[in-house]
């Protein structure tokens, strides 16, 4: 009877080890292909005064998704049809080769999405940014710093980060706010 159950039991152990192997496993994250430029949000925004966040990520304070810049955004500054007689401009210059190269394609610059929730859980940006009035870094904490895009990912929010928030907020925690 006991060494059944110490039998059961270690099977019981070895199965929890089991599932937290592959649990694990699944949430470890993976490297990542590489973002077509190795955009620079640091010196970015320390080199333009007053540069906002929405000035790339468009839709950030009107609909659900932030979204990524389009080239055209980039030539605002980078002009890519600045004077050939010019060796200072940015469109001579390696480092912007691979921006200036989009310049007379019909395709924009394909970054991909790093951060996300499960398909089946509802964000908005404008409910979070304009609504509720948060900072970006209170879920993005390192993105303003990053010297380079994020080279493992995908980068996710856990339910516990957001119930946290929405707890001390007294925003909803209903199941089927966010699971719709
Ligand atoms: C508001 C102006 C502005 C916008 C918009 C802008 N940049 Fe820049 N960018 C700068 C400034 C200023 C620098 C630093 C000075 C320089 O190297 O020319 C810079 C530097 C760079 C560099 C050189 C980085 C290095 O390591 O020296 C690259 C590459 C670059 N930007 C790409 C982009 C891309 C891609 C976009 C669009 C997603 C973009 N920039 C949008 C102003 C801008
Ligand atoms: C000059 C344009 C520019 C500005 C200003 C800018 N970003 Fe970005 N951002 C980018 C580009 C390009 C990418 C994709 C490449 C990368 O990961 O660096 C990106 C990626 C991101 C991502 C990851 C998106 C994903 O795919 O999951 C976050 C989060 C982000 N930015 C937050 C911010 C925040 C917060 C600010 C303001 C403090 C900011 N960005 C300002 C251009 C910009
Ligand atoms: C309350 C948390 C929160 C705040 C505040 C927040 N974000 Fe996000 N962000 C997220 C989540 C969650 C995702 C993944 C969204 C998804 O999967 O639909 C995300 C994704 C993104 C992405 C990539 C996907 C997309 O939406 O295009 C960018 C870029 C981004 N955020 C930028 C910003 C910027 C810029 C700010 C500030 C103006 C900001 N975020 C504020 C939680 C937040
Ligand atoms: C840093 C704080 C913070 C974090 C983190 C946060 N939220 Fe929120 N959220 C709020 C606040 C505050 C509101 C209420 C805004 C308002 O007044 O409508 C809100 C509202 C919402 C709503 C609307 C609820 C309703 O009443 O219908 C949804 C959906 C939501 N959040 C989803 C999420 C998800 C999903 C995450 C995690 C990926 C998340 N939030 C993370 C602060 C946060
Ligand atoms: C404020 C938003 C929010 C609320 C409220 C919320 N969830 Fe979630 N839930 C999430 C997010 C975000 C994820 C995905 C987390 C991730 O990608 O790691 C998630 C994931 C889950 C998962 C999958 C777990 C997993 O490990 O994959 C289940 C099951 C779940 N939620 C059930 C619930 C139930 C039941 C409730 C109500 C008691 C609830 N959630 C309320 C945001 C929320």
């Amino acid at each position: 009877m006991i060494r059944t159950l110490v039998i059961a039991g270690s099977l019981v152990v070895l199965l929890g080890l089991a599932v937290v192997a592959v649990g694990a496993w699944i949430n470890a994250p993976g490297v990542l292909p590489p973002q077509p430029i190795a955009f620079n949000h640091r010196l970015h925004l320390e080199r333009v005064q007053g540069l906002q966040c929405e000035y790339c990520h468009q839709f950030v304070k009107t609909q659900p998704y932030a979204g990524l810049p389009s080239k055209h955004v980039c030539y605002d500054c980078h002009d890519p049809y600045a004077d050939d007689g010019d060796p200072e401009a940015d469109a001579r210059q390696d480092k912007f080769s691979v921006l200036m190269s989009y310049r007379d394609e019909i395709e924009d610059i394909p970054w991909h999405r790093v951060t996300g929730t499960r398909h089946d859980v509802f964000f908005s940006h404008r409910r979070h940014v304009t609504v509720a009035g948060l900072d970006c870094r209170a879920c993005h904490p390192d993105m303003p710093d990053r010297t380079e895009p994020p080279t493992r990912g995908p980068i996710t929010i856990s339910m516990d980060a957001c119930l946290e928030c929405h707890e001390k907020s007294k925003a909803s925690v209903d199941c089927v706010s966010c699971h719709r």
